[in-house]
């Protein structure tokens, strides 16, 4: 096939996926467009619909790992937090700030602090488990080296000053293993898009600890399976952190949000601290209550 053929096939495709994109935001999104969402901090529709316009216009502008759409999942929970419940928002790895911005004007309109935790300098040095990860879901082997997702400090800033809310955020700069150690305050939602899997294992170690009950961690490794595997691994949280492993909503294939070829995945998935079952609903399993119908979701 020509060139101008391909290309003309590339953009078509490229349009197909936006407006199935768009088409899929308030399936995707229905829970951040309820009215409950935000009601406690006073963000209504209109605020909602000028977060989205304005998230995906950084995404548009500045260089980004994560997407917009995974943002505005992240900000439905935070928005959902009780405003008399204490806690910063946590984000472990910002590159350029594209995440971090979109973060800080959640943590803006929920009156609380954005601490960002990363190196400012990219990656460490991987240890030989973590050269090279699997993702199954999509067909990809993703390696690392030193220096990976470099973005210095002031690139970050200028970027959360253009598009977010620089006077939310609070950085804390330097390897996670050095900085948080030293971090002790209740954590109300927490964001890991660090990459390696020894650095998801610092960051874990420290935050859930802190972590207050009942409240979120996302991580944006959901695909990676050397990642993924850590929240089922019994051992390691016995050891670590003397409980048992919580497990993760979406491993392996992350969240549905975004179309592809297989259908709806993402990189987005999370665990919850200690959720309060007693509120869940009880579901006896037995093919009466729980057979599928295929109208309902
Ligand atoms: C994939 S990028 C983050 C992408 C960003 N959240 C976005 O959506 O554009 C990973 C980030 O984690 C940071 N990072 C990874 N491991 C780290 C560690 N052990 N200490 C400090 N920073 C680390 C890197 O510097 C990099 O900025």
């Amino acid at each position: 096939m020509h060139d101008y053929g391909r290309r003309l096939l590339d953009l078509v495709a490229k349009a197909y996926r936006l407006g199935l994109l768009a088409a899929s935001l308030p399936v995707t999104l229905g829970e951040f467009f309820r009215p409950e969402t935000g009601a406690a901090y006073g963000v209504d529709l209109s605020t909602k619909l000028l977060l989205v316009v304005r998230m995906a216009r950084t995404n548009l502008a500045v260089p980004t790992g994560s997407s917009f759409v995974e943002h505005l999942v992240i900000a439905t929970k935070a928005l959902r937090i009780p405003a008399d419940s204490d806690g910063v928002l946590v984000e472990c790895g910002a590159y350029k700030g594209g995440s971090t911005a979109n973060l800080s004007l959640v943590a803006g309109h929920c009156g609380r602090e954005l601490v960002v935790f990363d190196s400012f300098e990219g990656m460490p040095e991987p240890d030989d488990d973590d050269r090279e990860h699997v993702l199954i879901a999509s067909g990809q082997r993703h390696t690392y080296d030193a220096d990976a997702w470099e973005a210095p400090l002031s690139e970050v800033r200028a970027n959360v000053d253009r598009y977010g809310e620089l006077s939310a955020c609070r950085f804390e700069a330097g390897y996670f293993a050095e900085t948080m150690p030293a971090f002790e305050e209740p954590v109300a939602l927490a964001f890991l898009d660090v990459g390696l899997r020894a650095s998801a294992e610092t960051a874990i170690e420290e935050l859930w600890p802190l972590l207050t009950d009942g409240s979120y961690l996302f991580t944006h490794e959901a695909k990676h399976m050397e990642i993924a595997t850590l929240f089922f691994e019994s051992e390691w949280w016995a050891d670590r952190l003397d409980t048992s492993p919580p497990g993760l909503v979406g491993a392996g294939s992350g969240l549905g949000l975004h179309p592809g070829a297989s259908g709806f995945s993402s990189l987005l998935a999370y665990t919850i601290k200690s959720p309060a079952r007693e509120t869940f609903e009880t579901v006896t399993d037995d093919g009466r209550e729980n057979v599928v119908d295929p109208r309902e979701d």
